[in-house]
This record gives structure tokens, sequence and C-alpha cells, in this order.
């Protein structure tokens, strides 16, 4: 297996055997977490985020500067010549020069993988509009493994807007490697993209379902998901769609004691508050496990770790 050098633009691109590698170095990676390292001292991460973000760039920029790294970058691409016209290609030809990996998050689809094709220094997918976020994906199975003990033989649920939202499909991608049941809940407009679906059916049973309260007792893992409005074209389509599903201490009367409830954040109203105070919340949890996920991966393709 070999890491050095690569690009991390979909969780396609790995195999189950080097996606169990990337978990086990994150694994490694919770004591230097917390007590730092030097390890990628030297090195420079950029972050070019073109969409909104608060855990993605932040846990990026936190893994860096706990392996001893440094960051720069932009959150806001209104102040970076972007809104002079600059293309993406150019941005990133520029941008490596500065740079020994760079992390970037876009509204379009294809454009990490469009930012690979000319970058000389690897690129990380930190989100390419509705279609993939393969490092959320990395650390929802590092936390499903860290909480569960396993990942093979769960019942697992995607909840919310599988049609919009990015990190389902990532998700639902890294899943099919494991041996799971996989249970697609949405409103009929939302479901799964045909691609995805017809992807995982091959290697994975799949059960499409439209009301949580139906499956909810059967769950291990019930990973909700914020409905994605601004990917919406028509406003009106939202409106419809708006809190179709509340995860809230009612439905989860009939939920197993140990399921647990993952959400990529930010949440919006689709968990109610008061769940963050039962055992079943574990998303801020995940967010600590972000750091850890980024750390390994920033050293894996910087080659510090092989
Ligand atoms: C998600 C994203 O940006 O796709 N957030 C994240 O990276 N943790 C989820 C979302 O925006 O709903």
């Amino acid at each position: 297996m070999e890491f050095a050098g690569r690009d991390i633009i979909s969780i396609r691109d790995f195999s189950r055997e080097e996606i169990d590698y990337m978990l086990k170095i994150a694994k490694a990676m919770e004591p230097l977490a917390h007590e730092g390292s030097d390890m990628l001292k030297g090195k420079i991460l950029a972050t070019l985020f073109f969409e909104p973000s608060t855990r993605t760039r932040l846990s990026f920029e936190a893994a860096m500067h706990k392996l001893g790294g440094s960051t720069i970058g932009f959150a806001e691409a209104e102040i970076a010549s972007v809104r002079k016209g600059e293309n993406l290609a150019d941005t990133v030809r520029t941008v490596e020069n500065y740079a020994d990996v760079i992390a970037i998050r876009h509204p379009l689809e294809g454009a990490a993988r469009l930012a690979a094709e000319f970058a000389k220094v690897p690129i990380i997918n930190g989100g390419s509009g509705a279609e993939e976020h393969p490092t959320q994906a990395l650390l929802d199975l590092y936390t499903i493994l860290k909480e569960k003990g396993t990942i093979d033989n769960l019942k697992i649920a995607l909840v919310g807007d599988l049609r919009y939202g990015r990190t389902v499909h990532s998700l639902a991608y890294a899943l099919s490697n494991y041996n799971v049941e996989l249970y697609l809940v949405s409103p009929e407009s939302l479901k799964m993209r045909r691609e995805v679906l017809e992807e995982i059916k091959g290697k994975i049973p799949v059960i499409e379902e439209t009301n949580i309260g139906k499956v909810i007792s059967d769950l291990d893992v019930l990973y909700v998901t914020r409905i994605q409005k601004e990917r919406f074209p028509d406003p009106a389509e939202y409106i419809k769609v708006k809190g179709s599903y509340k995860i809230d201490l009612e439905l989860l009367r009939n939920a197993k004691k140990d399921m647990i409830i993952l959400h990529p954040l930010p949440r919006v109203d689709e968990i109610a508050p008061d769940v963050d105070n039962t055992p079943h919340a574990r998303y801020f949890q995940q967010v600590w496990n972000g750091i850890v996920v980024r750390m390994a991966l920033l050293a894996l393709i910087l080659g510090a770790v092989k």
C-alpha cells in the first residue's frame, strides 16, 4: 500500500484494505492529538474553501498544527483572486508553489478531480458540490469502529437528504466495502442518487424506506443529515420536504439501547436538542474523531507515516 503523494478525491479510489489501514493509523494518532508531534514540521497545508465550512477546514488546520506543520489559505473565495475571474486550474498552479498539500472545497462536482489533474502536490477533496466528501466518510467509519468495535455485521441507516447530501454518497460507497445492511431513509424526492444506489446494491443489502419509525428498532447506527437547502434548484421543492424528519425522544423509545446517532453537522432541526443528553448521541465525539483521521491522512500522504 502506497499513500505518499496520493490525492484523496473519491472514497471509491480506496480499497477496503486501504481504508482499514487509514483507520488504524488514525487510532495511532489519538495520543499525538493530545500531546502534539513534530512529524510534519516544515510542511504547509493550503485550505482553499469556496463554500462555507466550520469543521472540515478547522479540523484540517488543527490536524496540521498538531503534527507540527503550518497552514495557509482562504475560507472566503470572495476575497481571493477568484473574484477577479481566476480559474481553478490557475489558482491551484499558483498555490502548489506555496504548499505541500492542498485541501479544497468547491460547489461544483468534479472540481477536486480537476484540481488534482493540474496540481503537482496532493489534493484532498473537502467536499465537491453534492457529489462526495471522502474525508468525512473516513471519520464516520472511524467513529462507528471506535463506538461499536466493528463495522461489519451492523444495521446502519442513512437518513435525510440522500440526493444532495455529499457525506451520505461517500459514506454509502465506503460502507459497501463492509458486511453491513444499509437502510436508506428519505422523502421520495430526496432518494439516494441512482449511480450510488446501483453501485452499492451489487455489493450489500440495501433497504429503501420513507418512514424512519418503521425501521428504528432494527438499527445499530442512525446517521442523520441536514436537508441541503442551498442545493435545491427550486425553493418550492425545499419547502415541501423541510422538516421531514425529526429525531426526538419519542422516536428513540423504540431504538436499541446501544444504537448510536451520528451526524456530520451542522444540524438544523433534524435532531431535537434533548437527544444530545441521551447515551445515543455521538455527533460531538465524531467531531474529535475528525481531527485524528485528518492527522492520519496528512501524515500518510505527506509520507511521514508509511
Ligand atoms: C457537511 C458538508 O459540508 O457536506 N458538513 C461537514 O463537512 N461536516 C454536511 C452538511 O453541510 O450538511
